[in-house]
């Protein structure tokens, strides 16, 4: 049996086709959801969206302080995986679900499989790169999206058990743009038309918890805007809303509107002129819709897109970010998808399907 551990938006989201594909092949899998996140909006939308069935356990641990929030997660996940004796446990990145569904299965002895291996920014600081090099350090199966990461294990002494499959990215993106095209009115909403306005996301603790990059990245989104003379809707993660609020920032010229669903986003960022993000996930899609992307980080994780000039670094100064957006607009986009071919999920479930114990 397959475990998927998985907690917060991305993981379901690039989850969902490694889910459908075990569903598609009738294998035996269970989906355990952390609780990580529990707003409607950061988790109940993606299983509706996505059509994907309800997970068969819920651990309900919420928002904590990291030693909190993983030791919580770890008890559960353990106890869950103890009953169940799954063959593997699938984590997919770099959240706190990660590394404790990771450490929970190789303490029981259970497979580990790492969707989304062997990516590095280098950047110990940040809890993400704690938790992808302990995950792809506690894993026997690490899938990795390109060849830049696979060099990043080697680097590290890992070289057995790698299997470059692309990223389910670019499946999730396949399977739901059509779907999405038919069935998201977002420009309508909120009065965009296409290729006339500019989408940002801000997330990272390191961004949105201290209260001077915050504010450099406000003001950096509003003198763009302002500069491109286009709107700049910013769907706000929960964490920065608090933040935002708690630091008195204002945020005038900018839409701020609540975290969309998949659908809604995936609409905003096709026919967006320019992104302007700190997510993993939205530098990734940004490149496969082929719409060109400011990083608002001083490193990347995702070196492919910079590599392909999809995407820039700007870090969180307002001048940097604006120089950024107005080189980026010139750019050509018609760069190669550096993500795979979107067969990430059949991939990865064939390779988890031929290493299942036999049974007795
Ligand atoms: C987490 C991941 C990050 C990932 C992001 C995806 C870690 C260390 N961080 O960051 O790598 O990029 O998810 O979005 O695992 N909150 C809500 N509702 C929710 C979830 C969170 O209101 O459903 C608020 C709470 O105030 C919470 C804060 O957001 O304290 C942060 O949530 P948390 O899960 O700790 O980290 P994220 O910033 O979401
Ligand atoms: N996303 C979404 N709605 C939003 C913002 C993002 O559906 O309002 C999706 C986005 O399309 C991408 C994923 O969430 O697939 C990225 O998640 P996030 O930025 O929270 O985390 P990261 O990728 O940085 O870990």
């Amino acid at each position: 049996m397959i475990a998927i551990v998985l907690g917060t938006r991305p993981e379901i989201i690039k989850m969902s086709p490694v889910v459908r594909e075990c569903q598609k092949r009738k294998l035996d899998h269970l989906v355990l959801h952390t609780g990580q996140h529990y707003s409607y909006a950061m988790d109940r939308v993606f299983f509706e969206e996505l059509e994907l069935p309800d997970p068969a356990f819920k651990l309900d641990v919420g928002s904590g302080a990291h030693g909190e929030q993983t030791g919580k997660m770890l008890t559960g996940i353990e106890k869950v995986l103890t009953k169940q004796r799954p063959d593997i446990v699938l984590v997919q990145g770099d959240t706190n679900t990660v590394l404790a569904g990771a450490l929970a299965a190789s303490k029981l002895g259970v497979r580990v499989g790492h969707v989304e291996a062997g990516l590095r920014c280098y950047d110990r600081s940040m809890p993400e790169e704690i938790n992808r090099v302990l995950a792809d350090h506690l894993s026997q199966l690490l899938f990795v999206p390109t060849n830049v990461a696979r060099q990043h294990l080697a680097k590290e002494g890992i070289t057995k058990g790698v299997y470059k499959t692309g990223n389910t990215i670019v499946d999730a993106v396949r399977q739901n743009l059509d779907l999405a095209e038919r069935k998201s009115n977002v420009l309508h909403r909120l009065g965009l038309e296409d290729d006339d306005y500019l989408v940002a996301t801000a997330h990272r603790q390191e961004n949105v918890d201290d209260p001077k990059r915050l504010k450099g990245v406000i003001e950096g989104l509003q003198r763009v805007s302002d500069e491109l003379k286009m709107t700049l809707v910013l769907p706000t993660h929960p964490r920065t809303r608090k933040r935002i609020e708690e630091f008195g920032l204002r945020s005038d010229g900018i839409l701020l509107t609540e975290p969309l669903g998949y659908l809604d986003f995936l609409i905003l960022e096709a026919n967006s002129r320019l992104i302007l993000t700190d997510s993993g996930g939205v530098q990734e899609e940004a490149c496969i819709l082929h719409v060109p992307c400011v990083t608002m980080r001083e490193s990347t994780e995702r070196p492919e897109t910079i590599a392909v000039k999809a995407n820039l670094l700007a870090g969180t100064n307002p001048k940097v970010i604006s120089e950024m957006a107005r080189r980026q607009m010139r750019v050509r986009t018609r760069w190669r998808n550096p993500f795979g071919d979107g067969r990430a999920a059949e991939r990865i479930v064939a390779r988890c399907a031929s290493k299942r114990k036999r049974p007795g």
